[in-house]
């Protein structure tokens, strides 16, 4: 192996690319949010940002200390695994003052949800035309959304 005899040019190359991944250094620590990395491969603060927002969702069980009855005949029905908030929205306020009053479900908009037909559902679920099916009556006319369904 033979050294070059004027190895100049590699010095220059070299002191460059030391130059070129100390600007990248700089760039970066001005780029780069200060957590990232704290626990993983994500911004740090990203979490106490996301848990200081506010709730919309309940949940089932809240609502259920309140609404026992509700809670109770649901479990008897086909909606057993349909969680209260799937239907009537989010009502996390109205769990913690129940003052503020939840608006009416329109169920031609919702029930059809779930329930209009499609043919890319699985045939086991059960889906109707809402059209043929009850032509814009509301579906609580002659369904009990909570258990008789
Ligand atoms: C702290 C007790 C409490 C909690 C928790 C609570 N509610 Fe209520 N809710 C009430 C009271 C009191 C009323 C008003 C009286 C009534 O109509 O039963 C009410 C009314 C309602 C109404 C309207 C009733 C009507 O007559 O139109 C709906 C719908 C409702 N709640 C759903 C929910 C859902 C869904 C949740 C869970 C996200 C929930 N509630 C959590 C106490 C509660
Ligand atoms: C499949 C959809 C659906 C689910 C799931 C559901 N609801 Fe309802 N709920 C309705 C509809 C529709 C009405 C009648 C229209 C209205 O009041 O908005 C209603 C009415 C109510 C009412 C007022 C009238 C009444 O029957 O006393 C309360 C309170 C209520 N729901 C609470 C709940 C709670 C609590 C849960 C969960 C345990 C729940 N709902 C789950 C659809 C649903
Ligand atoms: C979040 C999705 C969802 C919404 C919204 C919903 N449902 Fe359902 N519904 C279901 C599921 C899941 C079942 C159980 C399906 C099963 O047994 O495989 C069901 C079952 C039913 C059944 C029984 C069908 C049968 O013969 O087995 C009827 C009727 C029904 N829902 C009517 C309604 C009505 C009316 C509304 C509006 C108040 C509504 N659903 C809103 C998911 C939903
Ligand atoms: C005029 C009364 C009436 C209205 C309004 C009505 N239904 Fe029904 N629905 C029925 C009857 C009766 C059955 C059972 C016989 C059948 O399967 O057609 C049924 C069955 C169903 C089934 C079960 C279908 C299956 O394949 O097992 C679903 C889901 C359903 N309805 C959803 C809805 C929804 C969603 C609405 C509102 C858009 C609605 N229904 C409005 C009377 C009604």
């Amino acid at each position: 192996m033979s050294i070059p005899k004027d190895a100049r040019h590699l010095f220059r190359f070299a002191i460059l690319f030391v130059i070129a991944f100390v600007v990248f250094l700089v760039i970066r620590h001005f780029v780069v949010p200060k957590t990232f990395g704290e626990y993983g491969h994500y911004r740090g603060a990203a979490i106490t940002e996301i848990a200081a927002r506010p709730m919309h969702f309940a949940g089932h069980q809240k609502c259920e200390t309140c609404h026992v009855d509700i809670g109770e005949a649901k479990k008897a029905g086909k909606h057993e695994n349909v969680s209260c908030e799937a239907c009537h929205g989010p009502l996390a306020q109205h769990a913690d003052d129940p003052s503020i009053q939840p608006t009416k479900i329109n169920t031609t908009e919702v029930c059809i949800r779930c329930h209009a037909d499609s043919a890319a559902k699985p045939g086991v679920f059960p889906q109707i035309d809402p059209v043929q099916h009850s032509g814009g009556v509301p579906c609580e006319t002659c369904h009990q959304p909570h258990n008789g369904l």
